[in-house]
């Protein structure tokens, strides 16, 4: 529905006391409350769900991008702050931000030279990275509209999102149908879950987008977060991220971060891979007992607050991004700048330029079998 008609549906609904119509004002759904965010530019109305669950925090989603708009958590003494990077605005959202927040789809990551061969035939993406294809392309899942509704799940408030990716649409082959739901359980958790249906072979990578700060959005660097990732081997990159295809031990390298290491310890070393990245971001190959199964990945703490995020994730990779692109040059929430490496992504997924690498674990959906991801990052504090 256009906002014309969402706000005809939402006084209608009003005047009738209907609850649960489609965008009225504001509607209460669980622990969800529903109103009307804006218009993207071309007409469409987005919604705006408030979660809160019962340990006080709270997430904010929009149906543009599935984007996290905020999301608070307690500090050791209980404080809330928002711990995500992002926009006041949608049009800024549109238009500026480098995917804060967003679902990436329908390949997250990069493509080599925006091309793969599937089952004997050449597909071609638009290159939108130098010579690659990034994060699903022009108009990828981050920028389009999903179907948004609030549920109830049994951990806590939750929303529901589908889209439609057509057939032909990015250049990838077959109509995807994805679904997510978002859950802010009762135990801080944000946790997504994704399935996805097919009706012609295709590639799938679908990833999220948040970036994080533990002190609080705009509250400096993320140099001095303490991280771990449960991983031995990394996939190193060419000089346009592209993975060589070699799995290679992190043991002796900026990249072991098997122990608690703070990101800025080694971030500025002389060492190739970094450079390449501009600062770590690369692909971690998870340490998982059995492919498929929910594993601890990424632990981080901020010493300062005592707030602590953990990665749980089903997928093999996780793509660790330190803000290298942020520069100063985008006006966050509340006027807040951000500047270089002000905040850092954990992004699950399958290996980059999956399809054009055979030893990777496989990112191609078949019709009939359906693609499934959950990612939890998990928040609380130490002490
Ligand atoms: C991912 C990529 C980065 C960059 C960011 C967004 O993390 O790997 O190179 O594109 O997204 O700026």
């Amino acid at each position: 529905m256009n906002v014309k008609q969402a706000v005809l549906a939402g006084m209608l609904a009003a005047g009738l006391g209907l609850a649960g119509c489609d965008v009225i004002t504001s509607i209460q759904k669980g622990g969800a409350v529903e109103r009307l965010f804006g218009t993207t530019s071309d007409g469409q109305a987005v919604k705006l769900f408030t979660l809160k669950n019962k340990s006080g925090a709270e997430l904010q989603v929009i149906n543009f991008g599935a984007i996290v708009l905020s999301l608070k958590v307690p500090d050791r003494n209980g404080q809330l702050a928002d711990v995500t990077l992002g926009c006041d605005q949608l049009s800024d959202y549109e238009s500026k931000t480098p995917y804060f927040g967003a679902v990436v789809g329908r390949y997250g990551n990069r493509i080599a030279k925006g091309q793969f061969m599937l089952e004997g035939q050449t597909y071609t993406l638009a290159t939108n990275n130098g010579p690659n294809a990034l994060h699903g392309g022009l108009k990828g899942f981050d920028k389009v509209v999903w179907q948004a509704q609030a549920v109830q799940a049994s951990d806590g408030p939750a929303v529901e999102f589908s889209y439609l990716s057509k057939d032909g649409e990015e250049g990838y082959p077959g109509s995807l149908a994805v679904k997510m739901v978002y859950t802010l359980t009762d135990k801080n958790e944000f946790k997504i879950q994704y399935t996805a249906t097919t009706d012609k072979p295709t590639v799938v990578n679908i990833t999220h987008h948040s970036y994080f700060n533990l002190a609080g959005a705009g509250e400096g660097d993320i140099l001095g977060h303490e991280m771990m990732i449960n991983a031995d081997r990394f996939t190193p990159v060419d000089a346009t991220l592209i993975p060589t295809g070699e799995l290679k031990p992190v043991q002796g390298t900026p990249m072991d971060f098997t122990k608690p290491m703070a990101i800025g310890a080694r971030v500025n070393q002389d060492n190739e891979q970094l450079k390449f990245g501009g600062g770590y971001d690369h692909n971690w190959v998870i340490n998982q007992q059995q492919a498929g199964e929910l594993t601890a990945a990424v632990r981080v703490v901020e010493p300062k607050s005592g707030r602590v995020l953990e990665v749980l994730t089903t997928e093999p990779g996780v793509q660790f991004y330190c803000g290298n692109f942020l520069d100063g040059t985008l006006t966050g929430k509340g006027g807040k700048v951000y500047k270089h490496r002000y905040g850092f992504c954990l992004e699950p997924q399958h290996f980059p330029d999956t399809p054009n690498h055979t030893n990777f674990p496989s990112c191609v959906l078949q019709p009939g079998q359906t693609y499934t991801q959950t990612t939890i990052y998990r928040f609380s504090t130490v002490k």
